[in-house]
């Protein structure tokens, strides 16, 4: 059987990833499994110099997920490309890094410093709701997605993922906008702007008011988003939102997904990246399918 998927000429031996920011660099994850066995490993989100993040709390439970505002807490690139590059390079798989910035010049001070480096891809985070300026003000103008994405792959020496905001009208519409300013593959969701107030101590559950809502909350949220954009472009779809196991990962790769990344649920099941790329390949036992191929967008 093969699971092998290309995304812009990266062969990946099978299309499970992490989600960026709930795996770390990977480091207390291989104390559970070899690395080795996923498609790549998506970083947590790296800025040209460090940010020290937001107020706590930052996290908060929800029914069916959780609420964070981390605030892109991160050591900066040089840190990053000296302790955490090493590290990853000692394992069997890709290397995908999210870059973050508050402006465009930020993103491409992290974009050119990392194309010195062995880093397979890089996905750029236009869509976190957690953070004042930059993120998400970039992912919710077309036009704005559209420019960045240009500047962003004037200076790119690896292929470029755009990471696409849940927080707007037409999905579709961001996903043209990114391929129009010649992104090679787009990945969704981020997660979806909430609130959560803590009744006895009658204020807001984190100290930034507002946290990103993950888990399995969102995931027919994220379906339907990566089926309309997966149908809106030509380019390859990383899918992610509220994924706990293969079936839901094969749920997504039919509604349009080449590779999926497991977020969130990371935090309650350390083995749950792992369990998906052998529940995958169980699925496809089952079902007689001979290459993963067979299943991307076979849902119309
Ligand atoms: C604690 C936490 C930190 C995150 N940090 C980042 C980040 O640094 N960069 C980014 O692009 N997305 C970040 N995300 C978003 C996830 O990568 C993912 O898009 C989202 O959580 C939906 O997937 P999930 O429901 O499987 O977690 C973060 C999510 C969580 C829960």
């Amino acid at each position: 059987m093969n699971t092998k998927v290309n995304l812009a000429g990266i062969e990946l031996k099978n299309p499970v990833m992490t989600a960026s920011g709930t795996f770390g660099s990977g480091e207390e994850y291989s104390e559970m499994f070899d690395l080795g066995y996923l498609g790549a490993v998506v970083t947590k989100g790296v800025a040209n110099v460090a940010w020290p993040g937001n107020p706590t709390p930052r996290i908060a439970e929800t029914y069916g997920g959780m609420l964070n505002a981390i605030g892109l807490q991160n050591p900066g690139m040089e840190v990053f490309a000296q302790r955490d590059i090493p590290f990853l390079k000692k394992y069997d798989t890709k290397i995908i890094v999210n870059v973050c910035g508050k402006t465009t010049e930020d993103y491409l001070a992290v974009v050119e410093r990392l194309s010195e480096e062995p880093v397979d891809m890089l996905e750029i985070n236009i869509s976190c709701p957690n953070v004042k300026e930059g993120g998400i003000a970039f992912g919710q103008d077309p036009k704005a997605v559209e420019a960045i994405t240009r500047e962003v792959k004037k200076y790119a020496k690896q292929p470029v993922i755009m990471k696409l905001s849940p927080n707007v009208t037409d999905i579709g519409v961001m996903a043209k906008a990114a391929e129009a300013g010649g992104a090679d593959v787009i990945s969704l969701i981020n997660t979806l702007t909430g609130m959560k107030i803590d009744i006895n101590r009658r204020t807001f559950a984190v100290a930034n008011k507002t946290g990103g809502l993950s888990g399995p909350a969102i995931k027919p949220i994220a379906v339907r988003m990566v089926y309309q954009a997966a149908n809106a472009v030509k380019i390859p779809v990383i899918g992610m939102g509220g994924i706990m196991d293969a079936d839901d990962a094969i749920e997504f790769i039919l509604a349009g997904a080449t590779a999926v990344s497991v977020g969130t649920v990371n935090f309650r099941n350390p083995y749950a990246a792992e369990e998906v790329v052998k529940g995958i390949e169980a699925y496809m036992e089952r079902y007689g399918v001979k290459d993963i191929k067979e299943l991307i967008g076979a849902v119309r």
